[in-house]
């Protein structure tokens, strides 16, 4: 854990070199500070989300005006891979974050549980509650992502049939040039792959149901007034989200030729 934690350390000590930066670096190493930038992260990841579910909702409309979008994304050339590499890094500080700020609470619980059990003795609670919740459901969100990318950008997913998105002759196109419509529905329709989906898309609407509402009370936006609103938005945005993506898999076990 301690070498991970010094890799992952590894980008904050060379920002820390660069003048004028140090304090800033300073600032985000604290545990308010860390916890600052993964409500930053986290919300990043969310908008990120949005967008991709409102492109994918577009599978309802036909293979044309999906494989469309698809194409006009892949136009964008060098202006993509810029935007994949500022998603990918978004996606490993938060994980790093996640990692840093559980490790660091761990600490404190330590010596906090230390006082607490010779005064309190049964009322100790064990580890656990949203922030476990939170590091199990975030696993699950990495191992789908590992999966997705293989499924999806590679068009490699185990045991999928790829061969109505490279029909004969085309064998050797490349991914991205693909049929992106019969890819995904190739995908969804496998039932390993949509059950390992659906699970890990659960998953995601438990995560993002605490994730959303915790970044929010992180960056100050909470009031006595607004709290039961506040918290009724989170979660229908993080089961939105989730339900959106399951209704992708339905559809395409529904449509299953
Ligand atoms: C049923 C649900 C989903 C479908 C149908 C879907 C579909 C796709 C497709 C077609 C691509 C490839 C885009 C391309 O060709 O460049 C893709 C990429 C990607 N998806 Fe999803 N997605 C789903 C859920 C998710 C979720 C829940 C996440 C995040 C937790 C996610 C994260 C990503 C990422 C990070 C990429 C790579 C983006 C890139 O490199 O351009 N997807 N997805």
């Amino acid at each position: 854990m301690n070498a991970l934690l010094r890799i992952l350390s590894l980008p904050a000590v060379f920002l820390s070199r660069v003048p004028g930066l140090r304090p800033v670096v300073r600032a985000c190493s604290t545990s308010v500070g860390q916890k600052f930038l993964m409500a930053i992260t986290g919300l990043s990841l969310v908008g990120f989300l949005v967008v991709h579910l409102a492109g994918n909702l577009q599978l309802f409309a036909g293979e044309e005006v999906f494989n469309a979008y698809a194409e006009k994304l892949h136009s964008l050339g060098p202006l993509l891979k810029i935007a994949e590499v500022g998603l990918f890094a978004t996606f490993a500080a938060h994980i790093g974050l996640a990692i840093s700020t559980a490790s660091m609470n761990k600490l404190a619980r330590k010596s906090a549980y230390a006082m607490k059990e010779t005064k309190q003795g049964l009322f100790v609670l064990p580890a656990g509650g949203a922030s476990s919740w939170m590091m199990v459901t975030g696993l699950l969100i990495l191992a789908f992502l590992v999966i997705h990318i293989i499924d999806m950008k590679l068009k490699k997913g185990f045991g999928v049939d790829y061969s109505a998105a490279f029909p004969a002759g085309q064998e050797g196109v490349d991914e991205d040039d693909a049929n992106a419509f019969q890819a995904v529905k190739a995908v969804l329709s496998h039932p390993v792959h949509a059950a390992i989906y659906f699970v890990c898309l659960i998953a995601l609407g438990i995560h993002l149901s605490h994730g959303v509402r915790s970044a929010l009370q992180t960056l100050g936006v909470n009031h006595r007034n607004w709290n039961f609103l506040l918290r009724l938005s989170g979660l229908l945005l993080a089961w939105g989200i989730a339900g959106g993506f399951i209704s992708l898999i339905l559809w395409a076990m529904g449509t299953k030729s």
